[in-house]
């Protein structure tokens, strides 16, 4: 089965060095789709160059309104927010930045969208551009029957978060922040199979900060003695939560985020 990796970016300095280090890992896992979801109301031009050269198979999607009417061409598959949830995250807003603010929320639901329309089988992996993947996890997710689970590593106080497996089920969590969850897992700890995902009637993912993964797999209606624990029963970690340092605060992108004229020109020109 194919790996559709969903990858939430935005656009800011450190942008394409951390798409840099992602795609290099994906460069060594075969059969995969990488679907880069920019949250933008206008292409970063040079995630748009990266890509150009990236071998890594892939598509661009967009959320991006203008006028209310998506901007649709060869280049791009723009998605649009509902309306209802439009400006709740990211560069597209920056009315709501802050702390509470569910981020990638939008460009994951983008990518299920997507996925829903061009995919009938294989394995979703919602992977942060900004954190740290041994190639072979996706090896292991690849496996993924219906939703599968593994240790992710950096996260929370504990350091680690991780389902805690005896007899090859799994029996508990072990996490910083267990906040009443049915599912105390971090976005990069879980996977899940394409006809699982559709069978269970394409759910999305909750605008709900902090209770964003636990949403979406309960919507999934799974057990958790059904969820398959990867990673050698959870005993290695193979993907880390880190997070960059944002060493140049006060560093200008010279692009643009604004629908200006020339970045309309420019999306019209391709
Ligand atoms: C943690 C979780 O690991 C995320 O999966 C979760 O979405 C997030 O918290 C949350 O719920 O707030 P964290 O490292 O704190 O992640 O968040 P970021 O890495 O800053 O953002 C998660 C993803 O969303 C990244 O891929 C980032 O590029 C993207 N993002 C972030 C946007 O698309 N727009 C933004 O404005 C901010
Ligand atoms: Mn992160």
């Amino acid at each position: 089965p194919k790996i559709y990796v969903i990858t939430p970016t935005y656009r800011r300095p450190e942008q394409v060095a951390e798409l840099t280090r992602l795609a290099q890992t994906l460069m060594l896992v075969p059969n995969l789709h990488w679907l880069v979801v920019e949250d933008a109301v206008a292409p970063t031009r040079r995630v748009l160059s990266f890509l150009d050269t990236c071998s890594v198979p892939h598509t661009y999607l967009l959320e991006f309104v203008v006028a209310n009417k998506p901007l649709i061409n060869k280049c791009y598959v723009p998605y649009r927010q509902p309306p209802s949830l439009a400006g709740r995250q990211g560069m597209a807003s920056r009315r709501y930045k802050g702390a509470n603010k569910p981020r990638g929320v939008s460009n994951r639901n983008a990518g299920l969208k997507w996925l829903k329309g061009h995919a009938k089988e294989g394995i979703i992996y919602f992977a942060d551009d900004d954190n740290t993947y041994d190639y072979r996890i996706f090896q292991e997710i690849r496996e993924t029957k219906q939703v599968s689970m593994f240790p992710v590593g950096l996260v929370t106080r504990l350091g680690v978060s991780s389902p805690i497996v005896s007899g090859g089920k799994i029996i508990g969590f072990y996490d910083g922040w267990i906040a009443g969850r049915k599912f105390p897992v971090d976005m990069a700890g879980f996977a899940v199979n394409v006809k699982f995902y559709l069978k269970k009637n394409a759910p999305l993912m909750p605008y709900n900060v902090g209770f964003e993964e636990d949403g979406f797999l309960k919507a999934l209606k799974i057990k958790p003695e059904e969820i398959e624990p990867l990673a050698d029963n959870c005993t290695k970690i193979l993907v880390w939560h880190t997070r960059t340092v944002k060493s140049l605060p006060a560093l200008k992108m010279p692009d643009s985020d604004k629908v200006t004229k020339t970045n309309l020109n420019y999306l019209k020109s391709q």
